[in-house]
């Protein structure tokens, strides 16, 4: 087996601070310990504006894993990070075209990020090495490291949609971008409609094409291109579940709901998760089901997350404004109807949070996957589940066929879901768990990480011509 090289601009090094709330990090930590290897990427920590470039990256070995970590700039960071990757890249990948803003200097600090990257990596990467890239702030890298004359199989994952070309091309430098993914020998996407967009994306720019099954043309060259939907440790975290019922924070908030039934939404302060429309669906169900004032109790669990960049500053005053407003009309002397809080909880405690809810509320406006809804049906009590309420445009949707599914820009709509769930027979809510179960137990993220470098290790023998980019 060839020694596993992963690289993603956040690594969960193991030092405080150091882990992330993030649906990468969470994936990878698993497959990572179980298979060993070397993880590279940014440490989290910030170097001054004018220090030197680093020429090693530091190393911090635990069990299996070697992580390699880089301290940025604030410059790099504010270019690459906060810049070119959360304010291009991330909404526009999310089809927020209104919340972009492109400039050739952060562009610029994108690029030479990925060319820092490379020179580091290079010197500890070994020619029989596998190469896995992570996410949309890393797409250059692969052409960097062939540039600098490395020949490993390579393989890149996108955690976040791949948008439809009507909304990509709104990107100066796209034809760049896919160019640099031409570079990897596998790419791999959360779902088939991600593929759809890309095969429409090169078929309309005259950029590549669909050889056949997997295999396509990118800017020349054979590569092989899957739809591959992350998974959770879905055993360990339902055991996890299980075991946090006696948990003390557990405890602490099954007491506190008196009865009430719980409904739960976590999700990192990001203006694609749809907190605010949720808020709003939740207030629509207040006003139209008077009889659950009371009766209920909405859980919102929100680590603040790049507060650096303005929009997200922003939705931060807007949704708690929100929910202080809603609260403010709508609570009695003794019952909050919203409890908003703003900080990360416990992977222990959010699953046994998860097991005591009743209803788990996923409704973001786009996500690429979201792992919240995996990791709400890995939960559930089999003889006594809670509802899961899934958006559409959540990747999810495409294989939890047993959640109710809504449009969380019809207010109402999910505001009559809301109702339905929690009014919902134990026996419909068992035959949906039980289906939603078996297809995350059967594509776990051992699955997806085994599926993803079986491919990546095999060379396709098509005979399809490939070409030095
Ligand atoms: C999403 C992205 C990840 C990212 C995570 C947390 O899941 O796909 O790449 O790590 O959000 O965001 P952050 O900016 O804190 O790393």
């Amino acid at each position: 087996m060839s020694r596993l090289v992963v690289v993603s601009n956040r690594v969960p090094a193991p030092k405080p601070g150091g882990a992330s709330a993030g649906g990468l990090a969470v994936a990878l930590s698993g497959a990572m310990e179980a298979r060993g290897g070397v993880w590279f990427g940014w440490s989290g920590d910030t170097a001054p504006h004018d220090a030197p470039e680093p020429e090693e990256a530091r190393l911090i070995v635990k069990d299996k894993v070697t992580y390699a970590l880089v301290d940025l700039t604030e410059r790099d960071l504010e270019d690459y990070y906060s810049g070119f990757s959360n304010r291009m890249l991330w909404p526009l990948f999310h089809y927020r075209m209104d919340l972009t803003g492109f400039t050739r200097v952060t562009l610029g600090g994108y690029y030479r990020v990925n060319k820092l990257f490379s020179k580091l990596l290079r010197k500890m990467v070994e020619p029989d090495d596998i190469v896995w890239v992570h996410d949309y702030h890393l797409v250059p890298l692969a052409a960097d490291l062939r540039a600098a004359g490395l020949k490993n199989r390579m393989g890149f994952y996108l955690h976040i949609p791949f948008p439809p070309p009507d909304i990509l091309t709104v990107l100066p430098n796209h034809a760049d971008i896919v160019r640099g993914l031409a570079a990897y020998d596998v790419i791999g996407f959360q779902t088939p409609y991600d593929v759809e967009n890309f095969e429409t994306y090169l078929r309309r720019e005259k950029l590549g094409r669909r050889l056949s099954g997997h295999r396509f043309v990118v800017h020349g060259r054979a590569v092989t291109v899957m739809a591959l939907p992350v998974g959770i440790e879905t055993e360990a975290f339902a055991k996890t579940a299980q075991a946090s019922e006696k948990n003390a924070l557990v405890r602490r908030a099954e007491e506190s709901l008196v009865g009430r039934s719980l409904i739960i939404g976590v999700d990192r302060l990001d203006y694609s998760k749809g907190i605010a429309e949720r808020i709003q669906a939740f207030e629509s169900f207040l006003t139209l089901d008077t009889e659950w004032r009371n009766r209920c109790t909405y859980l919102q669990i929100t680590p603040k997350s790049r507060s650096d960049v303005a929009e997200y500053a922003q939705m931060e005053r807007e949704v708690a404004e929100l929910a202080g407003r809603v609260n403010g009309a709508h609570a009695d002397l003794d019952w909050t109807p919203i409890r908003y809080v703003n900080r990360a909880i416990g992977r222990n405690a959010l699953a046994g949070l998860y097991r005591l809810a009743r209803v788990g509320l996923v409704t973001p406006l786009r996500d690429g996957m979201n792992l919240v809804a995996k990791e709400f049906v890995a939960s559930q009590k089999p003889k006594d589940p809670g509802v899961l309420l899934l958006s559409r445009f959540a990747g999810a949707a495409h294989e939890l066929d047993g959640a109710l599914i809504t449009n969380p820009y019809d207010i109402d709509g999910t505001a009559g879901a809301i109702a339905r769930a929690l009014e919902m027979p134990l026996d419909e809510r068992a035959d949906r768990w039980t289906r939603m179960y078996e297809r995350i137990r059967n594509h776990d993220v051992a699955w997806w990480c085994d599926s993803f470098l079986k491919a990546l290790e095999q060379p396709a023998n098509d005979g399809a011509e490939v070409r030095p980019i």
